[in-house]
């Protein structure tokens, strides 16, 4: 096999609810990555690693020691992302980085930077790019067969924290602001910058309703663009799982479905309305967007391929973050 066939060879750093599921799914194939090493300071996920027949280690040190390691990956509470993206880059190493890449864009910046002057991949953990009625829409628009982008409606949401000992990080006000904006609506903003272009300015209702979530459950944001055009990006924590997102336009609009969380993917329904067309609804079958995604970070490393997330997109993602943060607090309307 040439070095540019082979899988990349990786370490996960962080073996929780995320973690275990890329581990499980890269492994299986079709990734064009494998992991063979784990890095987590818990012991339990000391006996997932060796089930998996990964080397261990608590500390990220001895993985980024390890020459066989080409990338690590991620999947780390997220206030740990930009310490950990500044030692892998100082060893030579490829990134893949779960979202968010920060919680400030001064933050998301460097580590762009950093990456970029180092010549190494930064990956990101924005699947959703990856869903197939996802990227359809990314193409129409891109093709110009929408027309001119006018609004985005989205919604995604999950009640699956609620279970959570209150200790945990994803309940910490400062580690996981603004309700369910750093678990699911982060990847809705990511998908409207791509669509819109740069964010000027958000507002943003933050309430707790229905939990003792100290930075709320329920969240919604109204945001401007540079070029024109809004989006409305809303989360809450305290709601069984939807994920709708709809893009409209001066030719058609779509609106999809999932039908279940990315975890275990279902599949989609996707329903369109052309000019002049009657409204269509189909049904989309499932796919592995968190794989394709790594596969795609992999052909990035290999020189195959661009990855195809931007440096300016994240960058323009986090910003609006730290925005949506503000304002949450706030109430006002926040310029970015
Ligand atoms: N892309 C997605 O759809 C998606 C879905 C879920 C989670 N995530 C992201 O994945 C990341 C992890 O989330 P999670 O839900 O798996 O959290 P988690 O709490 O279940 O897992 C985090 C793991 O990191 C470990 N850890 C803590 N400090 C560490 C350190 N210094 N070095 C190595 N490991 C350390 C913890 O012991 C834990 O096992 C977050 O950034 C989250 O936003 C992304």
């Amino acid at each position: 096999m040439t070095t540019i066939d082979k899988p990349v060879s990786a370490a996960i750093i962080g073996l929780g609810w995320w973690g275990r599921k890329m581990v499980t799914l890269v492994n299986a194939g079709g990734a064009d990555m494998k992991f063979v090493r784990g890095v987590d300071p818990s012991a339990e996920a000391a006996a997932f690693a060796s089930e998996k027949g990964l080397k261990f280690s608590s500390d990220m040190a001895e993985a980024l020691a390890d020459p066989e390691i080409e990338a690590v990956v991620l999947a780390t509470p997220h206030s740990l992302h930009r310490e950990q993206i500044e030692q892998a880059v100082a060893a030579g190493k490829h990134v893949f980085c779960e979202k968010p890449l920060d919680l400030t864009k001064a933050g998301a910046e460097a580590s762009v930077n950093l990456c970029r002057q180092a010549g190494l991949v930064l990956g990101m953990g924005h699947e959703r790019r990856f869903e197939p009625p996802i990227a359809e829409i990314l193409q129409a628009a891109a093709d110009g067969r929408l027309g001119r982008l006018l609004q985005i409606e989205s919604n995604f949401s999950h009640d699956k924290f609620l279970a959570l000992d209150p200790s945990n990080w994803r309940l910490k006000a400062d580690q996981a602001p603004a309700g369910g904006m750093t678990a699911t609506g982060i990847h809705l903003t990511d998908l409207a910058v791509k669509l819109m272009g740069r964010p000027i300015d958000v507002r943003v209702a933050c309430e707790n309703l229905a939990s003792a979530i100290p930075q709320g459950d329920t969240m919604s944001a109204h945001i401007r663009f540079e070029n024109g055009g809004t989006a409305y990006v809303s989360a809450t924590l305290s709601t069984p799982f939807i994920s709708r997102f709809a893009v409209f336009g001066t030719n058609g609009w779509i609106e999809v479905r999932d039908k279940a969380h990315v975890e275990a993917p279902e599949g989609w329904v996707v329903t369109e309305g052309w000019k002049n067309q009657r409204i269509t609804v189909r049904e989309v079958e499932p796919a592995e967007p968190v794989r394709d995604n790594l596969r795609a970070f992999a052909h990035a490393v290999r020189g195959k391929s661009e990855y195809p997330i931007s440096g300016e997109d994240m960058i323009n993602n986090i910003a609006l973050l730290e925005a949506i943060v503000r304002s949450a607090k706030t109430g006002a309307l926040e310029k970015i």
